[in-house]
């Protein structure tokens, strides 16, 4: 009952007219996918052009961060409605390489999941542990803390619009994926924190995507596994054939 979520993260990667073309083709190829939500991540610059690419498609758009402010003197930030107005449905926030790079913490990630929600795009909020982290064993100490601290103070009814994105850091962009077992323990015990924090109904209807060099010939084995609707994808979102293939997972 949950509707799988494939969502492409293009990075910084794509001209508009690089973007265009890679939509062009992408639509084209998914055109008689069924019961999945499609999604690409473009650059800030190429967002209204693809959106605006993708009117009636079945493929909407995200945007790859968001500022918590509306408006204001925040030089070089983009606000929620903002993204919403040039085409956006939803915003990845948190990815781990906001964290690493550009200073992102727990609470930047809760204020930003916030203003997105505030003005009707749904979050997708990255979550995921680093190497040492997780053979130190704390995978879940680490997730459960980013988890807790990204969705503080948002009602049960809000966080039930939310998606998680579970992204081993280990995982990202290495070409070593999780195994079905590893990502399928992680993403059960998310479900089972948000039925403590926010209840069961929210948990059972929540998206849990797993990111972390998901491929056309290993998405199938990672989606048969209960507590993973859908995949966060960066290198293999790159190429129309690869993503339409993600897209046409089978269980
Ligand atoms: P990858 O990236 O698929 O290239 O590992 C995933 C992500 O960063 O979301």
């Amino acid at each position: 009952m949950r509707i799988p979520v494939i969502a492409g993260n293009w990075k910084m990667f794509n001209t508009v007219g690089e973007s265009l073309a890679l939509v062009r083709d992408l639509k084209a190829q998914v055109a008689d996918a069924q019961g999945v939500q499609i999604v690409v991540a473009p650059v800030f610059t190429a967002i209204h052009a693809v959106a605006a690419e993708l009117k009636g498609s079945n493929i909407a758009v995200s945007s790859q961060d968001v500022y918590w402010e509306e408006t204001g003197a925040f030089t070089g930030e983009v606000g929620p409605a903002m993204l919403k107005d040039a085409g956006c449905a939803y915003a990845i926030i948190g990815h781990s390489e906001r964290r690493q790079f550009f200073g992102e913490t727990d609470d930047t990630v809760n204020k930003k999941v916030k203003a997105a929600l505030k003005a009707g795009l749904i979050p997708i909020m990255c979550v995921g542990e680093l190497l040492e982290e997780r053979e130190a064993g704390k995978t879940m100490q680490v997730v459960e803390k980013q988890v807790k601290g990204g969705i503080t103070g948002i009602s049960s009814d809000d966080i039930a619009k939310i998606i998680i994105a579970y992204e081993p850091v280990w995982a990202i962009g290495t070409g070593k994926t999780a195994t079905p077992a590893q990502a399928q323990e992680v993403h059960k015990a998310i479900r089972a924190l948000i039925a403590a924090l926010a209840g069961t109904q929210v948990a059972v209807g929540l998206r849990i995507l797993y990111g972390g060099s998901v491929k056309a010939d290993n998405v199938d084995v990672l989606m048969r596994e209960e507590d993973i609707d859908g995949a966060l994808v960066g290198g293999a979102s790159l190429k129309a054939d690869s993503f339409a293939r993600i897209v046409k997972f089978s269980k």
